[in-house]
């Protein structure tokens, strides 16, 4: 079992992630019909689901610390099956409105739980793979995602669309039923003898005394500690910014009115038929994964930062392009193309730096004794801005046009690399108690 099995969830766990917030992108065209929605309900309905991620993420470390990682996941995945079937079958918005908030809520818990799973099972050499595969899988959930819109486009049927995100949501559910409760949980919860138990299971003939001690050693640290008081000691302050910062950073950036609005800037281009629109918005689901994997490859040779900077640099000129394709008048043919391969080329830079880099530093910067809570307080700020990105993009073109509103983006991403040239360390290659010492030396 272990690996393989592990890394199944990882995959789940994206794909349920990338499949649900990617979906909206190609319904909304249909939605936005059928429902008469004005452009701020289009920014709510496409909005809803990360509002419902929000507090999800605020809730699944607190409710897993109490009832189990194990359950907590099984329950999300019932949760993501009642949300896709309210909102496939809603008779109208406010319906849809209450099923998309239901999504949201399992999108957020998954969002935090999968990599909090995977961390306490996955043996202490490949997690920094495995957190990067979580990234992976969010990226091929969204393609997916869009290969769907595709499909079931022809026909106008946004409902299959949304009905389809039950399904990885029973695999989920079924799956956890067969997977243990993590080691790390049940030691913490005194439960030792059965923490060594599942870690046998998971490590076949390897040996788990180290693993076990190391085990003992980080619970009597940790009950020791003042809770939340020690989030605002000095040692974790500059980790916490970097953290949060990058948080906000990964949204306000603007890549999420790519993916979730691709084929309604793609027609705005020029791409008139919501079938090119959404094919077109296939190739740019195509790119993510692609650059996704190159950047796995490279991120620990490369190294993060590097990484990191390279591809702020990048998205910043393909936004610039983007506004200035635009501000010419991008409703033509070979401008909606140039258009077209800005948007694409944005999402690989994207996907080489800010997309992976962001969930992999949130889970090496922090002191151990307070990660779960700190990666928390980062998810959080996380989905907040996405929502606050989403449901303001198409306000924000009503007001400043579409060059202004990509300007907006493109100085933002300018303010993330200056940020991440002064405070972002390399963390390659380095144990997590050397990051910890060096940010500690700095803080
Ligand atoms: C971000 C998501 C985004 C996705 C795109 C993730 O790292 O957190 O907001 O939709 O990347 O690939």
């Amino acid at each position: 079992m272990s690996f393989y099995l592990i890394v199944g969830i990882a995959a789940l766990g994206g794909l349920l992630f990338g499949y649900d917030t990617g979906v909206i992108s190609g319904a909304l065209l249909f939605i936005r019909t059928d429902f008469a929605l004005s452009a701020g309900m289009q920014g709510l309905v496409a909005g809803i689901a990360l509002a419902g991620a929000a507090v999800g993420a605020a809730f699944a470390g607190g409710l897993s610390d109490r009832f189990g990682r194990r359950w907590v996941i099984f329950f999300t995945g019932l949760i993501f099956i009642a949300g896709s079937l309210v909102a496939a079958l809603a008779p109208e918005v406010m319906t849809l409105l209450a099923g998309r908030l239901l999504v949201g809520v399992g999108i957020g818990v998954a969002s935090m739980l999968t990599p909090l799973y995977l961390a306490e099972t996955a043996p202490a050499r490949s997690r920094g793979a495995l957190v990067s595969l979580n990234q992976l899988a969010i990226t091929v959930g969204i393609l997916v995602s869009y290969l769907i819109g595709y499909l079931f486009a022809r026909h106008g049927e946004w409902r299959w669309m949304l009905a389809l995100g039950a399904v990885p949501g029973v695999i989920l559910s079924a799956g956890m039923l067969t997977l243990p409760e993590t080691p790390r949980w049940l030691a913490g919860h005194g439960r030792m003898e059965e923490a060594g138990g599942v870690l046998r299971r998971l490590r076949g003939l390897g040996d788990i005394e180290a693993e076990l001690s190391e085990l003992r050693t980080d619970l009597l640290r940790e009950g020791s500690l003042p809770s939340w008081r020690e989030l605002l000691s000095p040692n974790v302050r500059l980790p916490l910014i970097i953290g949060v910062g990058l948080a906000i950073f990964q949204q306000i950036t603007g890549i999420n009115t790519v993916i979730y609005f691709a084929p309604t800037i793609f027609q705005a281009a020029g791409l008139s038929s919501a079938s090119a629109a959404i094919l077109a918005t296939a190739g740019v689901g195509v790119v993510n994964v692609v650059m996704t994997l190159v950047s796995i490859r490279l991120i620990d040779s490369v190294g993060r930062r590097t990484l990191l900077l390279i591809g702020l640099l990048g998205m910043a000129a393909c936004l610039l392009l983007l506004g200035l394709g635009f501000a010419i008048g991008g409703a033509s043919g070979a401008l909606g193309w140039i258009t077209a391969l800005s948007l694409a080329a944005y999402v690989g830079f994207f996907a080489i730096g800010l997309g992976p880099v962001f969930w992999l530093l949130i889970s090496e910067i922090f002191p151990l004794y307070v990660r779960g809570r700190a990666m928390g307080i980062a998810t959080i700020a996380n989905w907040g801005f996405n929502l606050i990105v989403t449901v303001t993009f198409l306000e924000l073109i009503n007001i400043f046009g579409r060059p202004g509103t990509f300007l907006i983006y493109a100085i933002l991403t300018v303010a993330a690399f200056i940020f991440t040239r002064a405070l972002v360390p390399e963390t390659k290659g380095r144990s997590l108690e050397q990051i910890e010492a060096d940010l500690h030396a700095r803080g």
